[in-house]
């Protein structure tokens, strides 16, 4: 999710980010160049999400394939996403481990819409599922389906829903998982309103303190926060891993 600005720390200004946007662009031209077999796929995705007015939220290039990544490393055999967006991040885990399934949650129905041909066209669509609804009604069926081993115990999950229910989401998850499984919170740091005392009510922030602190105390897991920068700003994500 993009978050521009280092709102508690004016002085990292729009030179910084300029910096930080040409690292990236330098790294994925070596690192994912546009010959890549899933780079058209991508870029279509990304347009006619613009298309179609869905909002510039997906995560960037080198944090989805960062995911798909960690997917290859953990031959991970099923995958959840909470927030499917237009299927930006559900594409680059698919695309890059052919093995694999993606199980994506999404309350908007245009959002899903836009997704599931997105996925069609990028050639996923049989092996990534979106289903629609509030990610704490959907996630209890997903669930049942899991114990009831009509779908494989979760080997990596991407929270990137509605921030409030960050920790929600992931007390209900580790349940679902395997042993080692990681799981990722997205937009834990925000520009360090984290740490910012004028920004203690706002209900992100409040999401995010609330999962690092559980996170702390949770017997089941143990986790670290990764500051990140890149072309989307200054943030980090929550990496956990299930005991
Ligand atoms: C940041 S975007 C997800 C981006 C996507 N993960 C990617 O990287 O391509 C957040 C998405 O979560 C969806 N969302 C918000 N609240 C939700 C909820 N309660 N349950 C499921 N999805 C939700 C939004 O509609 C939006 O599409």
């Amino acid at each position: 999710m993009s978050v521009q600005g280092a709102a508690f720390f004016p002085q990292e200004d729009e030179i910084q980010e300029q910096v930080w946007t040409e690292v990236d662009a330098y790294t994925v031209s070596h690192l994912h160049p546009s010959t890549k077999p899933n780079s058209a796929a991508l870029i279509n995705a990304l347009r006619y999400s613009n298309e179609q007015g869905l909002p510039d939220i997906a995560s960037y290039p080198v944090i989805a394939k960062f995911y798909a990544l960690q997917c290859r490393a953990l031959r991970v055999k099923h995958a959840l996403e909470l927030g499917t967006l237009g299927g930006y991040t559900s594409i680059f885990l698919a695309s890059e481990n052919p093995d694999l399934r993606v199980t994506t949650i999404e309350v908007d129905p245009h959002h899903r819409d836009v997704a599931q041909r997105n996925l069609e066209q990028a050639g996923v669509a049989d092996r990534v599922t979106i289903r629609l609804g509030a990610g704490l009604n959907v996630l209890p069926q997903v669930g049942k389906d899991i114990a009831s081993g009509k779908l494989p115990r979760l080997g990596f999950v991407y929270i990137d829903a509605d921030k409030q229910n960050n920790w929600n989401y992931l007390d209900q998850v580790i349940d679902m998982c395997e042993s080692g499984a990681v799981i990722f919170v997205d937009n834990i740091v925000r520009g360090g309103r984290l740490v910012d005392p004028s920004h203690r009510k706002s209900p992100g922030v409040i999401g995010a303190r609330r999962v690092v602190e559980n996170v702390g105390r949770d017997v089941r897991v143990d986790g670290m926060v990764l500051q990140t920068v890149g072309e989307k700003g200054y943030d980090g994500v929550l990496m956990v891993v299930v005991k």
